[in-house]
């Protein structure tokens, strides 16, 4: 396994472009599943995921080309079955199970398993099936769901929650009838997928609301569609700056996805500025320490709660991060406690104090935003820091060592 060596002290300067979404790249893909037809979808990030779920996509028997741009051709479906060994690597394979009901009447998905940020059940994409007229039984591990034809209703999600809200504005859209959904997520994401759904020839409106009305139609006909910037790729490299002192352009990214964190690094004495493109992110004046609550959006998003925390622990003061998304989305404190940081963890909360310098050290990334946030404290810290277990890196950024040592980072991959 490949491991990233990062020699930290080096201020990010420059201009980084942040590419396609990965969360928005995965539902859009899986849309094609919906059509008749041809779709073909531009900036796609060139991630692990993406490789993950065009595999799943062309296990049903669709045809799927390309890379940046992909072009899925989903005419003839002749499997309804995801199985386990794809699943298990990627939770969000459950995004397949409401196209698959509302286009071949069935699907067999394995559950996703366990995670290392916490359980996240997928109880209320069930449920809601359920309540379109699905049958749903769990049998060795797998969900199996079918459905003549599914049909509106309306649905209330106890939780927002985001692929939730996604698999079944996919479902309700072949659906017979009216669907609702309240309390729906409201993550740009969730707009993007929807502008690509009209595309498509769905009836949507009210995405980016808590109330999203879906008028299911007869049959949709493959469409284009481009998948919106990643805020949480630019999040992480606006933090990058902050913590560096640096002074750094990050484009492609609507300052207003990032709007929270903006607010959070201007109150750590941050300078953000709104810049064609996107926003100029200058550290170097101390850090002030804040406290961060992470909340559903436009709250503050729990994909960046790691990687503030590097700001945070290398603060002028005392933090507090709420962590209420997830229930164990701290598994990057160790790793940071090792590296200097001074760190209590109390149920949802971290309660952390700035410490002069963080120290490298050889770490060991556990999910996703915890090694970008490992990736960002051996950018501050002293010395050397070497990262383990970079896989679940490369399952969400593209290509960061290159996009890191373009700003000035002394930062390499070397095969395991
Ligand atoms: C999406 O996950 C994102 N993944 C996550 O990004 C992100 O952290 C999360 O939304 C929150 O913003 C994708 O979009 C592919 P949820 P999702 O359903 O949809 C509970 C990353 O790093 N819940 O919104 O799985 C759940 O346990 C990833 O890119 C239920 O209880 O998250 C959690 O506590 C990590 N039952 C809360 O809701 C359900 O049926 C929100 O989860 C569904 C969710």
């Amino acid at each position: 396994m490949d491991k990233m060596i990062i020699e930290g002290g080096e201020k990010l300067k420059g201009t980084v472009e942040i590419s396609g979404a990965k969360n928005a790249a995965l539902p859009i893909l899986v849309s094609s599943l919906l059509c008749e037809g041809r779709s073909t979808f531009h900036n796609v990030p060139e991630l692990m995921d993406i490789k993950t779920v065009v595999k799943l996509i062309r296990g049903f028997g669709a045809e799927v080309k390309g890379a940046k741009s992909i072009r899925v051709d989903a005419d003839r479906l002749d499997n309804v079955e995801a199985s386990y060994d794809l699943v298990k690597t990627m939770r969000a394979s459950v995004l397949v199970l409401g196209p698959l009901v509302a286009r071949m009447g069935r699907a067999r998905v394995s559950l996703p398993g366990g995670c290392a940020i916490g359980a996240r059940p997928v109880n209320l994409h069930l449920k809601a099936l359920e309540e379109m007229g699905a049958e749903v039984t769990l049998q060795d591990g797998y969900i199996e769901a079918k459905a003549s034809r599914l049909r509106g209703a309306t649905i209330y999600f106890d939780i927002q929650t985001v692929t939730g809200t996604e698999n079944i504005m996919m479902a309700a859209c072949l659906a017979k009838g009216t669907t609702v959904l309240k309390n729906a997520a409201k993550e740009p994401e969730i707009v993007n997928l929807a502008e690509v759904l009209k595309a498509m020839g769905a009836r949507i409106t009210g995405a980016g609301t808590e109330t999203i009305t879906i008028e299911g139609v007869d049959r949709m006909t493959g469409a284009e569609g481009t998948v919106m910037p990643d805020r949480i790729e630019a999040g992480t490299y606006m933090i990058g700056a902050a913590i560096t002192g640096g002074d750094v352009n990050v484009l492609g990214c609507d300052p207003l996805y990032v709007d929270a964190l903006i607010t959070k690094l201007i109150d750590a004495g941050i300078t953000v500025e709104t810049i064609p493109r996107g926003v100029r992110v200058c550290g170097g004046n101390g850090i002030r320490s804040i406290d961060i609550k992470t909340m559903p959006y436009p709250g503050f998003p729990t994909d960046l709660q790691a990687q503030m925390m590097v700001l945070l622990a290398v603060g002028n003061g005392l933090g507090v991060v709420t962590e209420t998304v997830f229930e164990n989305r701290f598994m990057h404190v160790a790793e940071l406690i090792r590296m200097g940081a001074d760190i209590i963890v109390q149920g949802g909360c971290a309660i952390v104090k700035g410490v002069p310098a963080l120290k490298g050290a050889p770490v060991m990334a556990t999910d996703l935003r915890a090694s970008a946030c490992l990736v960002l404290a051996g950018l501050v810290a002293e010395g050397k820091t070497e990262l383990s277990r970079i896989y679940h890196l490369d399952r969400g950024y593209q290509r960061m060592e290159e996009k890191f040592s373009a700003l000035g980072a002394r930062i390499r991959r070397v095969p395991a």
